[in-house]
Protein backbone atom coordinates (compact mmCIF):
# COMPACT_ATOMS: atom_id res chain seq x y z
CA UNK A 1 0.00 0.00 0.00
CA UNK A 2 0.95 3.45 -0.74
CA UNK A 3 2.72 5.67 1.77
CA UNK A 4 0.44 8.83 2.74
CA UNK A 5 1.71 11.13 5.12
CA UNK A 6 -1.30 14.06 6.69
CA UNK A 7 -0.71 17.05 8.71
CA UNK A 8 -4.05 17.76 10.11
CA UNK A 9 -5.26 19.24 13.24
CA UNK A 10 -1.55 19.38 15.78
CA UNK A 11 -1.63 18.37 19.17
CA UNK A 12 -0.55 21.69 21.51
CA UNK A 13 3.04 21.78 21.50
CA UNK A 14 4.00 22.21 25.14
CA UNK A 15 1.28 19.71 26.40
CA UNK A 16 2.22 16.24 27.67
CA UNK A 17 -0.27 13.07 27.98
CA UNK A 18 -2.00 12.72 31.08
CA UNK A 19 0.58 10.30 33.60
CA UNK A 20 3.45 10.55 31.26
CA UNK A 21 5.70 8.11 32.79
CA UNK A 22 8.75 10.41 30.71
CA UNK A 23 10.86 13.59 31.48
CA UNK A 24 9.39 15.95 30.03
CA UNK A 25 12.27 16.98 27.98
CA UNK A 26 12.94 13.05 26.87
CA UNK A 27 9.05 12.77 25.86
CA UNK A 28 9.23 16.24 23.54
CA UNK A 29 12.69 14.55 21.97
CA UNK A 30 10.88 10.73 21.58
CA UNK A 31 7.77 12.50 20.41
CA UNK A 32 9.22 14.17 17.18
CA UNK A 33 10.07 10.39 15.73
CA UNK A 34 8.31 7.51 13.69
CA UNK A 35 6.60 4.30 15.97
CA UNK A 36 4.32 2.28 14.11
CA UNK A 37 0.80 1.64 16.44
CA UNK A 38 -0.61 -1.09 14.51
CA UNK A 39 -0.45 -3.76 11.85
CA UNK A 40 -2.52 -2.74 9.08
CA UNK A 41 -3.90 -5.84 8.50
CA UNK A 42 -5.89 -5.63 11.79
CA UNK A 43 -7.42 -2.11 10.79
CA UNK A 44 -8.47 -3.15 7.89
CA UNK A 45 -10.14 -5.96 9.02
CA UNK A 46 -11.67 -4.15 12.31
CA UNK A 47 -12.22 -0.46 11.29
CA UNK A 48 -11.67 0.36 15.16
CA UNK A 49 -8.62 -0.08 17.50
CA UNK A 50 -6.80 1.74 20.61
CA UNK A 51 -3.29 1.79 20.97
CA UNK A 52 -0.86 3.95 23.41
CA UNK A 53 2.45 5.52 22.43
CA UNK A 54 4.44 7.67 24.41
CA UNK A 55 1.71 7.19 27.46
CA UNK A 56 -0.44 9.30 24.36
CA UNK A 57 -4.00 7.11 24.51
CA UNK A 58 -4.86 7.03 20.70
CA UNK A 59 -8.02 5.70 18.22
CA UNK A 60 -7.60 4.30 15.11
CA UNK A 61 -9.83 3.82 12.51
CA UNK A 62 -10.84 3.58 8.85
CA UNK A 63 -12.60 6.78 7.37
CA UNK A 64 -13.30 5.73 3.56
CA UNK A 65 -10.01 4.75 2.13
CA UNK A 66 -8.14 6.65 4.98
CA UNK A 67 -6.76 5.05 8.21
CA UNK A 68 -7.30 8.26 10.53
CA UNK A 69 -4.84 8.24 14.11
CA UNK A 70 -6.20 10.56 16.41
CA UNK A 71 -6.28 11.27 20.23
CA UNK A 72 -8.96 8.76 21.83
CA UNK A 73 -10.80 11.17 23.85
CA UNK A 74 -14.17 12.81 22.34
CA UNK A 75 -14.05 16.68 22.15
CA UNK A 76 -17.84 16.22 23.58
CA UNK A 77 -17.76 14.57 26.62
CA UNK A 78 -14.47 12.98 27.16
CA UNK A 79 -15.80 9.41 26.39
CA UNK A 80 -13.05 7.44 24.98
CA UNK A 81 -13.53 6.80 20.88
CA UNK A 82 -12.61 3.57 20.90
CA UNK A 83 -15.62 2.47 22.77
CA UNK A 84 -17.73 3.47 20.00
CA UNK A 85 -18.23 1.71 16.71
CA UNK A 86 -17.34 2.12 12.94
CA UNK A 87 -19.69 -0.14 11.38
CA UNK A 88 -19.89 1.24 8.07
CA UNK A 89 -15.69 2.52 7.95
CA UNK A 90 -16.88 6.28 7.43
CA UNK A 91 -15.52 7.05 10.50
CA UNK A 92 -15.58 6.18 14.34
CA UNK A 93 -19.07 6.99 16.17
CA UNK A 94 -18.74 7.88 19.88
CA UNK A 95 -21.22 5.66 21.94
CA UNK A 96 -21.98 8.74 24.41
CA UNK A 97 -24.40 11.16 21.96
CA UNK A 98 -23.46 9.40 18.66
CA UNK A 99 -21.11 12.28 17.14
CA UNK A 100 -19.10 10.91 14.14
CA UNK A 101 -15.67 11.94 13.50
CA UNK A 102 -14.26 10.96 9.76
CA UNK A 103 -10.92 12.13 7.64
CA UNK A 104 -8.52 13.82 9.04
CA UNK A 105 -10.22 13.52 12.55
CA UNK A 106 -13.03 16.06 11.92
CA UNK A 107 -16.56 15.60 13.20
CA UNK A 108 -18.79 15.01 10.71
CA UNK A 109 -22.29 14.46 12.33
CA UNK A 110 -23.88 15.63 15.22
CA UNK A 111 -27.25 13.62 15.46
CA UNK A 112 -28.93 15.99 17.93
CA UNK A 113 -28.56 18.79 15.26
CA UNK A 114 -28.14 17.62 11.74
CA UNK A 115 -28.55 20.85 9.97
CA UNK A 116 -26.10 22.94 11.90
CA UNK A 117 -22.81 23.51 10.71
CA UNK A 118 -20.20 21.94 12.70
CA UNK A 119 -18.19 23.82 14.71
CA UNK A 120 -14.56 23.32 14.14
CA UNK A 121 -13.44 22.93 18.09
CA UNK A 122 -15.43 19.31 17.19
CA UNK A 123 -12.56 18.09 15.58
CA UNK A 124 -10.30 15.60 16.86
CA UNK A 125 -6.48 16.01 17.39
CA UNK A 126 -4.94 13.74 14.67
CA UNK A 127 -1.95 12.85 13.50
CA UNK A 128 0.02 11.90 10.35
CA UNK A 129 0.17 8.68 9.19
CA UNK A 130 2.00 6.58 7.10
CA UNK A 131 1.96 3.09 5.61
CA UNK A 132 4.27 1.13 5.49
CA UNK A 133 6.38 -2.64 6.11
CA UNK A 134 2.73 -3.74 6.43
CA UNK A 135 2.22 -1.13 9.62
CA UNK A 136 0.35 2.02 10.63
CA UNK A 137 3.42 4.51 11.28
CA UNK A 138 2.62 7.62 13.53
CA UNK A 139 4.68 11.13 14.77
CA UNK A 140 2.91 13.28 18.21
CA UNK A 141 4.92 16.07 17.19
CA UNK A 142 5.94 16.00 13.70
CA UNK A 143 8.07 19.12 12.21
CA UNK A 144 6.02 21.01 10.04
CA UNK A 145 6.98 19.90 7.26
CA UNK A 146 7.56 16.10 8.47
CA UNK A 147 10.53 15.57 6.95
CA UNK A 148 13.23 15.98 9.27
CA UNK A 149 12.48 13.01 11.05
CA UNK A 150 13.10 10.32 8.80
CA UNK A 151 11.67 6.60 8.75
CA UNK A 152 13.20 3.36 9.63
CA UNK A 153 14.36 2.02 6.34
CA UNK A 154 13.93 -2.12 5.94
CA UNK A 155 16.22 -3.81 3.11
CA UNK A 156 14.19 -6.52 0.55
CA UNK A 157 10.90 -5.33 2.02
CA UNK A 158 9.85 -4.40 -1.46
CA UNK A 159 12.19 -6.38 -3.51
CA UNK A 160 10.84 -9.41 -6.25
CA UNK A 161 11.44 -12.37 -4.61
CA UNK A 162 11.34 -11.74 -1.18
CA UNK A 163 7.99 -12.93 0.71
CA UNK A 164 6.46 -10.06 3.52
CA UNK A 165 5.36 -11.60 6.71
CA UNK A 166 4.24 -9.19 9.32
CA UNK A 167 4.25 -10.98 12.49
CA UNK A 168 1.20 -10.29 15.48
CA UNK A 169 2.45 -7.30 17.49
CA UNK A 170 4.27 -8.86 20.81
CA UNK A 171 3.61 -6.99 24.20
CA UNK A 172 6.48 -6.41 26.44
CA UNK A 173 6.46 -5.43 30.25
CA UNK A 174 10.05 -3.73 29.98
CA UNK A 175 11.75 -0.24 28.29
CA UNK A 176 11.91 -0.34 24.58
CA UNK A 177 15.41 0.92 24.79
CA UNK A 178 16.45 -1.75 26.66
CA UNK A 179 14.61 -4.40 23.72
CA UNK A 180 16.27 -2.68 21.16
CA UNK A 181 20.09 -2.84 22.73
CA UNK A 182 19.10 -6.70 23.38
CA UNK A 183 17.75 -7.03 19.59
CA UNK A 184 21.46 -5.59 18.62
CA UNK A 185 23.26 -7.63 21.32
CA UNK A 186 25.52 -10.80 19.91
CA UNK A 187 26.76 -12.68 23.33
CA UNK A 188 23.77 -13.88 24.28
CA UNK A 189 22.55 -16.23 21.83
CA UNK A 190 24.23 -19.21 23.55
CA UNK A 191 22.15 -18.53 26.81
CA UNK A 192 18.89 -17.89 26.33
CA UNK A 193 17.92 -18.82 22.37
CA UNK A 194 19.20 -22.34 22.95
CA UNK A 195 15.76 -23.66 22.75
CA UNK A 196 15.27 -21.99 19.35
CA UNK A 197 18.02 -21.45 16.99
CA UNK A 198 22.06 -21.12 18.84
CA UNK A 199 24.25 -23.66 20.00
CA UNK A 200 25.20 -23.44 23.94
CA UNK A 201 28.59 -24.92 23.13
CA UNK A 202 29.60 -21.50 21.26
CA UNK A 203 29.44 -18.55 23.26
CA UNK A 204 32.31 -16.80 21.39
CA UNK A 205 31.54 -13.29 20.11
CA UNK A 206 34.35 -13.04 17.25
CA UNK A 207 35.54 -9.07 17.18
CA UNK A 208 33.49 -6.68 15.07
CA UNK A 209 32.88 -2.72 14.70
CA UNK A 210 29.96 -0.81 14.18
CA UNK A 211 30.57 1.98 12.09
CA UNK A 212 28.05 5.42 11.70
CA UNK A 213 25.53 6.05 9.05
CA UNK A 214 23.34 9.01 8.04
CA UNK A 215 20.36 7.29 10.03
CA UNK A 216 22.73 5.76 12.94
CA UNK A 217 24.95 3.14 12.67
CA UNK A 218 25.49 -0.21 11.03
CA UNK A 219 27.12 -3.33 12.19
CA UNK A 220 28.59 -6.33 10.15
CA UNK A 221 28.80 -9.23 12.70
CA UNK A 222 30.71 -12.51 10.75
CA UNK A 223 30.53 -15.59 12.97
CA UNK A 224 29.80 -19.25 12.79
CA UNK A 225 26.87 -19.64 14.44
CA UNK A 226 23.64 -20.67 11.97
CA UNK A 227 20.45 -19.25 11.76
CA UNK A 228 18.31 -22.47 11.29
CA UNK A 229 15.51 -22.92 14.15
CA UNK A 230 16.58 -25.70 16.19
CA UNK A 231 15.19 -29.30 14.57
CA UNK A 232 15.85 -27.75 10.67
CA UNK A 233 18.76 -29.40 9.50
CA UNK A 234 22.20 -27.16 9.02
CA UNK A 235 22.41 -27.67 5.40
CA UNK A 236 24.98 -24.95 5.40
CA UNK A 237 28.39 -25.61 3.18
CA UNK A 238 31.34 -26.71 5.98
CA UNK A 239 33.02 -23.64 7.24
CA UNK A 240 30.25 -21.10 5.68
CA UNK A 241 30.62 -18.01 7.65
CA UNK A 242 27.23 -16.01 8.53
CA UNK A 243 26.88 -12.57 7.99
CA UNK A 244 24.47 -10.41 10.49
CA UNK A 245 24.28 -6.83 9.05
CA UNK A 246 23.04 -5.27 11.65
CA UNK A 247 21.22 -1.30 11.17
CA UNK A 248 20.08 0.82 13.89
CA UNK A 249 17.78 3.62 13.39
CA UNK A 250 17.61 5.67 17.07
CA UNK A 251 15.82 5.63 19.37
CA UNK A 252 13.89 2.55 18.97
CA UNK A 253 13.76 0.96 15.31
CA UNK A 254 16.52 -1.73 14.64
CA UNK A 255 16.92 -4.14 11.19
CA UNK A 256 18.78 -7.19 10.48
CA UNK A 257 19.75 -9.22 7.35
CA UNK A 258 20.84 -12.33 8.00
CA UNK A 259 22.94 -13.68 4.96
CA UNK A 260 22.15 -17.11 4.59
CA UNK A 261 23.45 -19.65 1.49
CA UNK A 262 22.91 -19.57 -1.99
CA UNK A 263 22.29 -16.36 -1.28
CA UNK A 264 19.53 -16.57 1.04
CA UNK A 265 18.28 -13.59 2.63
CA UNK A 266 16.33 -12.97 6.07
CA UNK A 267 15.42 -9.14 6.86
CA UNK A 268 13.86 -8.48 9.98
CA UNK A 269 12.48 -5.24 11.22
CA UNK A 270 12.78 -5.16 14.66
CA UNK A 271 10.49 -1.51 15.27
CA UNK A 272 9.86 -1.18 19.46
CA UNK A 273 6.61 1.28 19.97
CA UNK A 274 7.11 2.61 23.45
CA UNK A 275 3.78 2.43 24.83
CA UNK A 276 5.20 4.07 28.35
CA UNK A 277 8.66 4.32 29.90
CA UNK A 278 7.62 0.54 31.28
CA UNK A 279 5.92 -1.25 28.37
CA UNK A 280 6.50 -1.62 24.46
CA UNK A 281 4.83 -3.27 21.61
CA UNK A 282 7.28 -5.00 19.60
CA UNK A 283 6.40 -4.75 15.80
CA UNK A 284 8.14 -7.25 13.11
CA UNK A 285 7.26 -7.47 9.63
CA UNK A 286 9.94 -9.63 8.06
CA UNK A 287 10.96 -10.67 4.54
CA UNK A 288 12.59 -13.31 3.05
CA UNK A 289 13.32 -15.04 -0.16
CA UNK A 290 13.43 -18.67 0.54
CA UNK A 291 10.94 -20.96 2.04
CA UNK A 292 8.12 -18.83 0.67
CA UNK A 293 6.13 -21.34 0.20
CA UNK A 294 6.32 -22.49 3.93
CA UNK A 295 2.93 -21.22 6.42
CA UNK A 296 3.50 -18.06 7.92
CA UNK A 297 1.99 -19.39 10.96
CA UNK A 298 5.32 -21.22 11.74
CA UNK A 299 7.31 -18.10 11.09
CA UNK A 300 4.95 -15.80 13.98
CA UNK A 301 5.59 -19.48 16.06
CA UNK A 302 8.90 -19.59 16.09
CA UNK A 303 9.63 -15.55 16.45
CA UNK A 304 6.79 -15.36 19.23
CA UNK A 305 9.49 -18.03 21.25
CA UNK A 306 12.65 -15.40 20.57
CA UNK A 307 10.28 -12.61 21.50
CA UNK A 308 9.49 -14.72 24.66
CA UNK A 309 12.92 -15.49 25.60
CA UNK A 310 14.29 -11.94 25.41
CA UNK A 311 11.20 -10.16 26.97
CA UNK A 312 12.03 -12.60 29.47
CA UNK A 313 15.41 -10.55 30.20
CA UNK A 314 14.45 -7.43 29.37
CA UNK A 315 11.73 -7.41 31.55
CA UNK A 316 13.41 -8.23 35.02
CA UNK A 317 16.56 -5.52 34.08
CA UNK A 318 17.04 -3.32 36.47
CA UNK A 319 17.19 -0.22 36.17
CA UNK A 320 14.10 -0.31 34.04
CA UNK A 321 15.26 2.32 31.86
CA UNK A 322 18.55 2.62 29.94
CA UNK A 323 21.35 3.92 31.28
CA UNK A 324 23.24 6.01 29.04
CA UNK A 325 26.04 7.22 31.32
CA UNK A 326 28.65 4.93 30.58
CA UNK A 327 30.08 4.51 34.01
CA UNK A 328 26.68 3.47 34.76
CA UNK A 329 26.71 -0.85 34.33
CA UNK A 330 30.16 -2.55 33.21
CA UNK A 331 30.94 -3.49 29.21
CA UNK A 332 32.66 -6.02 27.77
CA UNK A 333 34.16 -5.74 24.10
CA UNK A 334 31.13 -7.95 22.25
CA UNK A 335 29.05 -4.62 23.63
CA UNK A 336 30.04 -2.86 20.92
CA UNK A 337 26.92 -2.03 19.17
CA UNK A 338 25.35 -1.27 22.91
CA UNK A 339 27.96 1.43 23.29
CA UNK A 340 27.11 2.86 19.72
CA UNK A 341 23.10 3.06 20.63
CA UNK A 342 23.68 4.40 23.96
CA UNK A 343 26.02 7.20 22.41
CA UNK A 344 23.46 7.56 19.58
CA UNK A 345 20.60 7.82 22.26
CA UNK A 346 22.50 10.17 24.14
CA UNK A 347 23.54 12.21 21.03
CA UNK A 348 19.67 12.75 20.09
CA UNK A 349 19.70 14.97 23.96
CA UNK A 350 17.94 12.67 26.31
CA UNK A 351 19.05 12.48 29.61
CA UNK A 352 22.38 10.27 30.74
CA UNK A 353 19.81 8.05 33.21
CA UNK A 354 16.68 8.13 30.87
CA UNK A 355 14.51 8.48 34.04
CA UNK A 356 10.98 6.47 33.75
S1 LIG B 1 -19.10 12.31 24.66
FE1 LIG B 1 -18.82 11.77 22.59
S2 LIG B 1 -20.64 12.36 21.66
FE2 LIG B 1 -20.85 13.12 23.67
FE1 LIG C 1 17.68 -12.16 21.52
Amino acid sequence: MEAIAKFPHRAPENSLPRGCTFEEEDWHILAKHWYPVALIRDIESSGLLSATLLDEKLVIYKAGSDIVVANDICTHRGVPLSMGSNHDCLGVRCPYHGLQFGQDGKCIKVPAHPDNAIPGKLHLTAYPVILRYGLVWTCLRPSADGQDEKMPFMPHWDEAGFQQINCPAFDIAGFAGRQVEGFLDVAHFAFIHTDTFADAENPLVPNYRPQPTEYGFEAKYYSDVPNYPNGVENTAPEGFVWLRHFRCFPPFTAQLTVHFPDEGRLSILNAASPVSARKTRLFCPIARNFDTDLPVQDVYDFNARVFAEDAAMVEQQRPEQLPLDPKMEAHIPADVSSIAYRRALSKLGLSRFFIA
